[in-house]
């Protein structure tokens, strides 16, 4: 064999090798990871001294469709932790016939009380991008696809279960003697947040707990309620990054948010004050780009825990 032709046959070679590679992974991505359901569990010390704890579930982005049938599965099975609260951060449906498969999924969860937000993928039917964008920038602001999704109609069913939607809006809930205060805005990535409305600081003498509750994590939003006071903001979207680097992590947040707080629990400091964040990677994905890498869909069960003295 020539050297030319030896050359040219190494980086056949090499090329089927790293062909193969990136069919692998992308196998594992959307046969495995995809539907590789993790339950994260985090302690945040926020509530008063002498307070009993309060058992958040906190679920995300769920972008169900009716063939999602492992994500539905597996979220009908958080029932079974018996929390005392549910914080839903939205982009629940990707699909025009998902609502009772959401209703379904949450089953007797149902049953306890509930708070949520909307994303931009409950209000607005998902289209395709190039993946490779998703990596690159944040997908656009502001400019949704024209297909509605019925959000409505999931909503007026969370609301005749009982749960609260905190769209620009205060509720307080007392939890386990604790009473919790609410603020939410609607979705930050849509531009349609208001923050304002329900912005001040936080009136100690009538909340024991404060939880600033929003879909996308933008700093305008996260800023604001931390310098209001809030003991914990709680927050979607990310994904988690979606497609990360093993050993490494993630490469976007697909916000303004920084990569290091791109999901699990971390803080936001503003003005001198500081506020526990906790952000969920979320248990879906779009339905174009059903993959996850390095970055398992996840639920977390936050137990809120009085402070040390
Ligand atoms: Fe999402």
């Amino acid at each position: 064999m020539s050297p030319t032709s030896s050359i040219a046959t190494r980086a056949a070679q090499g090329l089927l090798g790293v062909t193969a590679i990136g069919v692998g992974c992308l196998a594992y991505a959307g046969l495995y990871e995809v539907n590789a359901f993790r339950l994260r569990r985090v302690e945040v010390p926020v509530l008063p001294v002498g307070a009993g704890p309060v058992r958040v579930l906190h679920i995300s982005d769920l972008h169900m469709t009716p063939r999602d049938r492992a994500r539905q599965e597996w979220v009908s099975r958080l029932a079974a932790l018996e929390p005392d609260l549910v914080i839903d951060t939205g982009d629940n449906l990707a699909h025009v016939d998902a609502v009772p498969y959401v209703t379904r999924s949450l089953g007797r969860l149902l049953d306890v009380p509930g708070v949520y937000v909307w994303g931009s993928n409950d209000y607005y039917a998902p289209t395709f991008k190039n993946p490779l964008r998703y990596l690159t920038r944040p997908s656009r602001q502001g400019s949704p696809s024209a297909r509605e999704l019925p959000w409505a109609d999931l909503g007026r069913d969370l609301k005749e279960a009982g749960w609260m939607d905190l769209t620009d809006t205060r509720v307080t809930m007392e939890i386990n003697g604790v009473r919790v205060g609410f603020r939410g805005t609607d979705d930050a990535h849509l531009r349609r947040d208001h923050y304002a409305d329900v912005a001040g600081p936080i009136e100690r003498n009538e909340v024991d707990v404060a939880i600033g509750v929003t879909h996308a994590p933008y700093r305008r939003v996260i800023d604001a309620m931390t310098v209001d006071g809030h003991d914990l903001i709680v927050a979607g979207h990310t994904h988690g990054g979606q497609v990360c680097v093993p050993f490494y992590g993630a490469l976007v947040t697909n916000c303004d948010l920084d990569v290091s707080r791109v999901k699990g629990l971390s803080s936001n400091t503003a003005e001198g004050r500081t506020t526990a964040l906790h952000v969920s990677a979320g248990l879906g994905t779009s339905p174009y780009a059903p993959v996850r890498f390095a970055c398992p869909p996840e639920a977390t069960l936050m137990t809120l825990v009085a402070k040390s003295r």
